[in-house]
């Protein structure tokens, strides 16, 4: 073997000076994206008979089966990289001197791997609600069922928010955690109960899901499930436990006094009231939900709030009651409900002239 090889090099080296045809690159590592060529060998053995240093060319056949160079220089390998998944390239060398070049390699041809399956074909699956196909990622062992999107999003809060049951099941089963929270610190339970999802709530809290988590806003599920606005829900989770009176941990606001900030929505503060909520709570500045009604201008509310036994004499922390508030910010029609209700109940309030 050795005297052929030196054979080899003599002949080489008599029959002159060119620079020999150098073999194909060799292929080293190959993914779905990149491939690694190598002439190490081949540089080195070319470099002996020539006695100079060696360049290379190394060339790619384009879709046209034209060849065009992708690397030249004095490396002994090259990573192609940005290739398509599973397709074929081509490639082929040349070695060069400051005055002389080889013929061309022979080619060789590679193709690359099938792109392994990541996150985002977890959560496309999800958004498309095409259980099989969830199931498919999930069985690679390539993506973590918990596996964020690019929002923060876990696979299980995607499908609680969009109320998927079967792609739940499917999470619950492989093990997905309900307690992970996203960037703004929601649970799935949370984003379950915004977006209304009754079953999806049911699932979760099945599954442990908690109602005392705090996002980073310092909200809890029921205040969340106040803001969506399912009145079905909202009574339901109250039965299963949730606390009625719960403060966030923003402005001290329960339930009722969030309903009375955002929606004003009669119906859920009824459902509160009913399950218990307490009228006269203060937040941290001492507002009540009756004052908080007053400054979003929810008539129906105030109206509600006077109904259920609201205290009229509660002040905030500056000292002033629901009836100044209301006077101070010329919410003329509530001054007028409240007049009305201060007069059928015979009430007087100290040191407020009607
Ligand atoms: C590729 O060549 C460079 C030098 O050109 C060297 O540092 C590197 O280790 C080589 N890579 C491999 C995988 O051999
Ligand atoms: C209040 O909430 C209930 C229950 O979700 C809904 O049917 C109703 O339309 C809401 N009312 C208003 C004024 O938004």
């Amino acid at each position: 073997m050795r005297k052929c090889n030196f054979f080899l090099l003599l002949l080489l080296a008599d029959t002159d000076d060119g620079i020999p045809r150098p073999p194909p690159p060799i292929v080293g590592k190959v993914t779905h994206y990149c491939i690694d060529l190598y002439w190490d060998e081949a540089m080195e053995r070319s470099n002996q008979v020539v006695g100079q240093r060696i360049r290379v060319c190394l060339q790619e056949q384009d879709k046209m089966f034209q060849w065009g160079n992708i690397y030249t220089g004095y490396a002994k390998n090259h990573t192609v990289n940005g290739l398509d998944p599973q397709t074929t390239y081509t490639y082929r060398i040349r070695f060069m001197t400051s005055d002389d070049e080889s013929e061309w390699s022979p080619h060789v041809t590679v193709s690359t791997t099938k792109e392994p399956l990541n996150g985002e074909h977890l959560h496309r699956a999800i958004i498309r609600n095409v259980v099989e196909d969830v199931v498919k990622v999930l069985d690679t062992g390539d993506v973590s069922t918990d596996v964020n999107d690019k929002y923060g999003f876990s696979a299980l809060m995607q499908a609680s928010q969009k109320g998927y049951l079967e792609i739940m099941e499917v999470l619950l089963e492989k093990g997905a955690d309900v307690h992970l929270q996203n960037d703004a610190g929601k649970t799935a339970l949370m984003l379950a109960c915004f977006a209304g999802q009754f079953e999806a709530v049911k699932l979760l809290r099945q599954h442990g899901a908690k109602y005392d988590d705090y996002d980073r806003g310092g909200s809890t599920a029921m205040h969340w499930a106040v803001d969506g606005g399912n009145v079905r829900l909202l009574d339901w989770m109250i039965k299963d436990g949730a606390d009625v009176n719960i403060r966030d941990r923003g402005s001290g606001w329960t339930p009722l006094i969030r309903c009375a900030s955002l929606s004003g929505n009669r119906s859920v503060a009824l459902t509160l009231v009913q399950a218990g909520a307490k009228i006269n709570t203060q937040d941290k500045d001492g507002k009540t939900a009756l004052m908080v009604a007053i400054i979003n201008g929810h008539q129906d509310l105030v109206e509600l709030l006077l109904k259920k036994n609201a205290d009229l004499s509660v002040t905030n922390e500056y000292g002033k009651t629901a009836y100044e508030m209301a006077h101070s910010m010329e919410r003329r029609r509530i001054v007028r409900v409240l007049d009305d209700h201060l007069q059928s109940r015979g009430i007087k309030l100290k040191g407020i002239m009607t």
